[in-house]
């Protein structure tokens, strides 16, 4: 059978991650797919630049969508972030060439998900996306195929791992909110601009493409009314403890009577529930629907070898001749989305 044949557009902490794994795991996923799948090429800003990863041999692109639109490849993997720019251009230009991609940017799918699954469709091509929420967790696939029978009532949980970060170091070290923030950065989990983690922005951007999954309504995140962490002092921390509380910040999607409100604040959890034991880099997704009830994802949330591992998922799904729908429609057809009525917090 074919090779398959991978560019991958950035080498930053998610991409060599995906390189080192590509390779790590080639027998494993050749004998899991039936098919060998080999990265021949890739793009970084800095051609002088160090990679984490073993590329040698591969060819090197500046521009991606150079690499988008190279013979060299048969699937595109967009790994440098933001909505606009060389990652849209880059991504457009490989569905437009009619070659699948797979993508963990959450801000371009919230900003352009909508067009860019209608071109994927249009070309025949797949958007993939698990890395775009959640990290390691394979809350796509879980939602899509794993809950395909269900009718769901709410998605809710902690959706970015810098924040959780953030939050526990202050509670459990005491430490200053920048000391913190600083420190996940330099392990690779924030953002290239980090006031998307903490100001609630990246959280939205992943609740608006889960509520599109679990609820078919479209990726719209301006609907989503936004409180992030900035204002979060150790003493609110401290006093939430003393009262039995942990603050974590929530992205909460959930069918009401007149559609689907989504909403991402601080929440006062109770330390008892499942929730709130969630600590560090990890992330929390609870899916509350009709057969199966409740059932809560807890996994790493950022970091390059997590989000690699739903990038590959992703390159082996395609690999194997999986093209899955971008956002599925339920039966009952669109709903509307309606803004939060009123601050209602979880748990406590
Ligand atoms: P990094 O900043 O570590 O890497 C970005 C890569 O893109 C670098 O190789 C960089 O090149 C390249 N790049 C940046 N700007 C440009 C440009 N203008 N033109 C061409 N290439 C460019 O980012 P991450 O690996 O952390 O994140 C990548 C994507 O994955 C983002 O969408 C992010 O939101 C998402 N993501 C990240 C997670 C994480 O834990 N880090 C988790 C889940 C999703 P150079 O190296 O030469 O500077
Ligand atoms: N900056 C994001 C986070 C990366 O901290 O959750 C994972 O999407």
């Amino acid at each position: 059978s074919e090779t398959l044949r991978v560019g991958i557009a950035g080498v930053g902490t998610v991409g060599a991650a995906v390189a080192r794994l590509l390779a790590r795991q080639s027998e494993a996923l050749a004998s899991r797919t039936g098919r060998k799948i080999i990265v021949t090429a890739f793009s970084a800003r800095d051609p002088g630049k160090e990679r984490d990863a073993d590329l040698s041999g591969c060819q090197f692109f500046t521009d991606p969508s150079a690499l988008a639109a190279s013979p060299a490849i048969d699937l595109f993997v967009e790994l440098i972030g933001g909505a606009e720019g060389p990652a849209r251009a880059s991504v457009e230009t490989a569905l437009t060439h009619g070659k699948s991609v797979v993508t963990a940017n959450k801000a371009l799918l919230a900003a352009h998900g909508v067009e860019l699954a209608a071109l994927a469709e249009q070309k025949h091509a797949a958007l993939a996306f698990e890395a775009s929420v959640a990290g390691g967790i394979p809350i796509v696939k879980t939602l899509r195929e794993g809950l395909a029978g269900n009718s769901i009532r709410r998605v809710y949980g902690i959706l970015n791992g810098t924040c959780n970060y953030i939050l526990s170091r202050m509670e459990r070290e005491g430490l200053s909110f920048e000391q913190c923030l600083s420190e996940a950065q330099k392990l690779g989990y924030a953002e290239a601009d980090p006031t998307f983690d903490i100001g609630g922005f990246d959280t939205a951007h992943k609740l608006s493409i889960l509520a599109s999954l679990a609820f078919g309504v479209k990726i719209e995140p301006d609907a989503i009314d936004i409180e992030g962490i900035e204002r979060v002092t150790l003493a609110d921390i401290e006093a939430a403890a003393e009262l039995g509380f942990r603050i974590k910040l929530l992205g909460v999607a959930q069918r009401t009577a007149d559609g689907v409100e989504q909403r991402v604040h601080p929440t006062m959890v109770r330390k008892s529930t499942p929730i709130a034991e969630v600590m560090g880099v990890l992330n929390a997704v609870t899916i509350d629907a009709d057969a199966v009830n409740e059932l809560t994802l807890v996994g790493p949330g950022a970091g390059g070898d997590a989000t690699a591992s739903a990038v590959v998922a992703d390159i082996a799904d395609i690999a194997r001749g999986v093209r899955s729908a971008p956002f599925g429609v339920p039966a009952e057809g669109l709903l509307e989305l309606v803004r939060a009525p009123m601050r209602r917090h979880e748990g406590g």
